[in-house]
Parts: structure tokens; C-alpha cells; sequence
């Protein structure tokens, strides 16, 4: 039995979050328990831009940090100096934003001889579904801490789907860290086209959250959309994000359509999770995974989430199917630091990829 503290800073986009974990690795599992969720987000900065504006992003990140950190550390920075590792998230993500963890954990790590470990955001939102059981990650350290447990075996192969604003990925593990992508989107993610098609309708930013609530009054059946690249494992969103666009405004004069956005928005909506179920129960029918996971920002969607449990339950048990907690589904650095929790290699200083990819 071996036990470390980690703290984990995740900065590759619009949220600023920090997460202080203690491990305890047994020999039939590691038992992670969380001591503080911070997450600081930026949306009320990018949203008369209509999207991230990468600039004010990554100034914001540099505002944010000490406080941020302070706060994840039981309001006393000091308490770094009692860590054993540091965790970052070394890509995907904007290159400003990224640079602004990187550097913080390079510096910390200068400081006070703390090894990094260096972690794909990806994998971030995948562990993060670890914390399925619970309803509700506490959000600062004055609340309740929790403990999970993840197993070292027995739950494999894992088949994990990541929807969030960047990617749309099909992700088989046959080992804790070891990723295979098996789908990918060809065009826009999922939360993209989210983002797109609030846009189109000129309904604001960010556009998951905004369509989610606009399409629970309206019939998902009202308009008919496509699915994109039905028969293959990837996936494509920009052939829907067209149809809407024809719905919305001629094309030709500009002239903007009369239609019912909250029909629009709740055929849209169900035309997505459409395509996410289909293309996951091919996989699963393929892969014969062990366990399932759906994460990502996209995955705090209550319509998903719900349509997702029932439909996939029916091919894998419902205790096997793992969702994180809606606060966990968007970034944040809980996942992070469970990742990092299972990884036995770091360094003394990680370079920001905006381009890493996984596996
Ligand atoms: O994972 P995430 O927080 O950041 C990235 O890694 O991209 O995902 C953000 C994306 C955005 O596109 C946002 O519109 C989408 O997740 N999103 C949602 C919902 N909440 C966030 N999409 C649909 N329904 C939601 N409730
Ligand atoms: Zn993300």
C-alpha cells in the first residue's frame, strides 16, 4: 500500500480548475479520495464574443490561478509545500490557455521539488466518469469529501464516448491508460455543432445549455435532420449543422425563415443523441466492452444522459454504465487527478501540446 497527495491544475480552454486528491493504492484497486473541486469559468467573459476568444482566455487563466489554487489547497497556499506530485493538463486545448497551467505547474514544480505528472484532457474527462455513483461533485473543500474506488482489473475492455466542445471520440481501453480511438468526428464535435447551431438560431453562448432548455417545450419530431456517415464508426455533424442552417435563412437572399425554434432545437437535440446511440451501440456490439463510459461537456445533458442509460442498458448491465456527476461532464480538474493517480511516470517540466493526441 502506497499513499500520495496529488494536486491537479486543468486550464486547456475556458475554465480555470484545480483539484487536491489523496491516493491510496492497495493491490486490488486504488482508493482516491477528493479533497477539493475548484473550477473557475469563464463564460460570462466570452459570451458577448459568441465563443472562446483565445486571448481572453488565457488572461483570465492568469488572473484566476492564485486564487484558484488558494482556494483548492484549503485557502492557504502554503499547504503546497505538504504535496507530493503535481498533475497538468499538457493538451489538447487553445496553446494560451494550456501555456498558463503548464507554466504554473513548471513553476511550482521549480519551487518547491515537486514532480509533474503530465495528463491528456481527454483522458481527464474519461476517469472523470469514476465519480459516477455520486449525484453531485462538492464544489470546495468546506463540504463533504468522497472517496471512489477505481479497480486495477475486472472492468475491462472499457469503451468510453467523449462528447465535449472539441471532440467526439469513441475511445476503447483494454487497460487502465492504454486508449485506442476507434471513432472520431471527421468535422465538428458534438459541442460544436451545440455551439453552431445556437448561433445560427442566434439564441447565445454557450449553446448546449441554451438549446437543452429551449427544446423541452418544443417536438423533437417536427423536423426530420440527417445523420451524418451512418455506417461508420466516425462521426460527422456539419450536413446537420447545414440542414438547420436552410431551416433558419434562405441562402440565397439572406432573407431570415419563419420557424419554431423550440421544435428546431429539440429536433436537433434529438437528432444528436440520435447519432451518439447509434454509433455507441455499434461499438459496444463490436468491442463487447465491460464497462461503459459517456463524458464530456456534452454529456451534462439530461435528454442524453437519460435516453443514453435507458437505450444502452439494454446491452450492458446499468451498474456498468458510468456517467459523471453533471459538474464533473464539463471541464474540470477532478479528472485529472484521478487519471494521474494511476500514472507512475513524471518529469520535472511538461511542454503544452495543442495538438496531443491520445493513445
Ligand atoms: O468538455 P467541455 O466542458 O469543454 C471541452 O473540452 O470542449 O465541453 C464544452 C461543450 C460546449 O460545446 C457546450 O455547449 C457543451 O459542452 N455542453 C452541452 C451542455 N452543457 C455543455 N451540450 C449539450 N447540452 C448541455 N447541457
Ligand atoms: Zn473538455
Amino acid at each position: 500500500m502506497s499513499i500520495k497527495t496529488i494536486l491537479a491544475i486543468e486550464t486547456s480552454c475556458d475554465e480555470t480548475a484545480a483539484s487536491l486528491v489523496k491516493v491510496e493504492e492497495n493491490s486490488e484497486d486504488f482508493e482516491i479520495e477528493i479533497l477539493s473541486n475548484i473550477v473557475a469559468s469563464q463564460i460570462d467573459i466570452h459570451k458577448k464574443w459568441g465563443g472562446v476568444f483565445p486571448e481572453l482566455a488565457s488572461r483570465a487563466h492568469l488572473e484566476t490561478m492564485i486564487p484558484v489554487l488558494e482556494e483548492s489547497l484549503d485557502n492557504d497556499i502554503q499547504n503546497i509545500k505538504n504535496i507530493d506530485y503535481l498533475a497538468v493538463t499538457e493538451g489538447p486545448g487553445l496553446i494560451g490557455s494550456l501555456l498558463m497551467g503548464t507554466e504554473a505547474a513548471n513553476l511550482l514544480a521549480s519551487l518547491y521539488k515537486q514532480p509533474i505528472i503530465p495528463i491528456n484532457h481527454l483522458e481527464g474527462h474519461v476517469y472523470s466518469a469514476f465519480c459516477a455513483s455520486k449525484s453531485q461533485v462538492p464544489s470546495s473543500n468546506n463540504q463533504t469529501n468522497f472517496k471512489i474506488q477505481i479497480p486495477k482489473t475486472g472492468i475491462f475492455p472499457i469503451l468510453a464516448i467523449v462528447v465535449s466542445g472539441g471532440h467526439t471520440s469513441l475511445i476503447l481501453m483494454k487497460d487502465h491508460l492504454q486508449y485506442e480511438v476507434v471513432g472520431q468526428t471527421i468535422d465538428d464535435a458534438a459541442g460544436e455543432a451545440f455551439d453552431k447551431v445556437a448561433k445560427l438560431m442566434q439564441l447565445g453562448y454557450p449553446g448546449g445549455p441554451i438549446i437543452e432548455k429551449l427544446a423541452q417545450s418544443g417536438d423533437e419530431n417536427a423536423f426530420e435532420l440527417p445523420i451524418g456517415i451512418k455506417d461508420q464508426a466516425d462521426f460527422s455533424f456539419s450536413g446537420l449543422k447545414t440542414a438547420v442552417l436552410y431551416l433558419t435563412k434562405d441562402v440565397r437572399t439572406g432573407k431570415a425563415l419563419e420557424y419554431n425554434q423550440a421544435d428546431l432545437a429539440a429536433s436537433f437535440q434529438k437528432t444528436v443523441v440520435d447519432t451518439l446511440i447509434l454509433k455507441t451501440k455499434k461499438a459496444t456490439q463490436k468491442y463487447q466492452p465491460k464497462t461503459l463510459i459517456l463524458s464530456g461537456g456534452v454529456s451534462a445533458n439530461s435528454y442524453l444522459r437519460k435516453r443514453f442509460s435507458r437505450e444502452l442498458s439494454k446491452i450492458v448491465p446499468e451498474e456498468s454504465i458510468l456517467i459523471p456527476p453533471k459538474n464533473l461532464s464539463t471541464d474540470n480538474a477532478v479528472g485529472i487527478a484521478i487519471a494521474s493517480a494511476l500514472k507512475t511516470n513524471s518529469t520535472d517540466y511538461v511542454e503544452a501540446d495543442p495538438n496531443l493526441k491520445l493513445g
